[in-house]
């Protein structure tokens, strides 16, 4: 399909009108990757592993985890297959492109507002979902033949660290056993965003400034650098660490945890060096669920600083602030 950055950014020397940002939009600051980054390595004490989630979900709203257990090949061949679904042919990835939210199996270009935003983000993007498999495989592209074995054996392990980390946040936060296992981790979506080589990055956008509105997200960022974290008033590179997973706290980790843990504000820029795939594995709760700030957080001196809201409500709000932290979290506070 014409519209995919991936089919048609190869023949062009530079960029198109409609992917030129308005300066105040645009990556203009210098932005510098972070002194002591956040990082949980899982062969730590479990111990260890909750205070560093509990700290770097209070500080900063993302980590990176290392030494996770999932296999360096595993995570290689699934970025291989990635990137080669997103080189082949303009005619075969058309079959799968649909811009239909309905669809369980999207393959769409900048967001889903295309046909009516001003301005398209340097980005395609593949989203599935991937759990449980035996219900979902038959939605996922067949082309290239590897994709669904190795993208199944990707999101098996991917789940198991999730959940891990689930349940260290779950010890962290001290909430009862389980408390994430039923409604609130109901869907398990793969979503796989492609920026391609960027005739001119200081122009473009990647993704918008945006929080996730889901639970938690494990991002894959391969080598390349691009995705940046709002900090302290400030942009900062995430940088790629070799093999490192990184877990973005969503909005309604924030809800539930009472502002124990942040969500955190990010958004990707583009480079003209090398195409750039993410692999990230969202996890959300029922649509039906209402989310609230855990009842074992909540006493007279730590009022609930949210009020409950249905998971699909809280969707459209999103939607309808185009994923905007501030005046988001801000229209689900109670008054005080
Ligand atoms: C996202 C996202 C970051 C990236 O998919 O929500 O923020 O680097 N992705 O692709
Ligand atoms: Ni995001």
């Amino acid at each position: 399909m014409a519209k995919l950055v991936s089919s048609w950014s190869k023949d062009i020397k530079s960029l198109p009108e409609n992917y030129v940002f308005p300066p105040d939009q645009r990556p203009k600051e210098l932005v510098a990757p972070l002194y002591n980054p956040p990082i949980v390595d899982l062969t730590k004490s479990a111990d260890e592993a909750r205070q560093k989630i509990l700290e770097a979900g209070r500080d900063f709203g993302f980590f990176q985890v290392m030494n996770h257990g999932i296999s360096q090949s595993l995570i290689n061949e699934a970025m291989d297959v990635l990137k080669e679904f997103f080189d082949m042919p303009a005619e075969v990835k058309a079959s799968a492109f649909t811009a239909d939210s309905s669809k369980r199996c999207r393959l769409y270009t900048s967001t889903f507002q295309y046909d009516t935003e001003e301005v398209h983000f340097w980005r395609d993007n593949l989203t599935h979902p991937c759990h449980p498999l035996e219900d979902c495989l038959q939605l996922w592209p067949e082309k290239p033949t590897r994709y669904r074995d190795i993208v199944g054996k990707y999101s098996v392990e991917v789940r198991k660290l999730v959940l891990k980390i689930l349940d260290l946040i779950c010890e962290g936060l001290e909430l009862e056993q389980g408390y994430f296992g039923d409604e609130l981790s109901r869907i398990h979506l793969l979503s796989v965003n492609h920026y391609p080589r960027c005739p001119d990055p200081s122009l473009a956008m990647g993704m918008q400034r945006h929080c996730d509105p889901n639970v938690v997200t494990i991002l894959f960022q391969g080598d390349t650098n691009g995705l940046h974290v709002f900090s302290d008033g400030k942009w900062i590179g995430v940088e790629p660490i070799p093999n490192a997973f990184i877990v973005i706290i969503g909005c309604q980790l924030q809800i539930i945890s009472n502002n124990k843990l942040k969500s955190a504000e990010h958004r990707v820029v583009t480079n003209s060096e090398v195409d750039r795939t993410t692999i990230g594995y969202f996890v959300i709760p029922s649509y039906e669920c209402f989310v609230e700030p855990a009842k074992t957080l909540v006493d007279e001196h730590n009022p609930a600083i949210y009020k409950a809201c249905q998971y699909k409500e809280f969707l459209s709000t999103y939607a309808n602030e185009n994923g905007k932290y501030e005046t988001l979290m801000e229209f689900y506070k109670l008054q005080t």
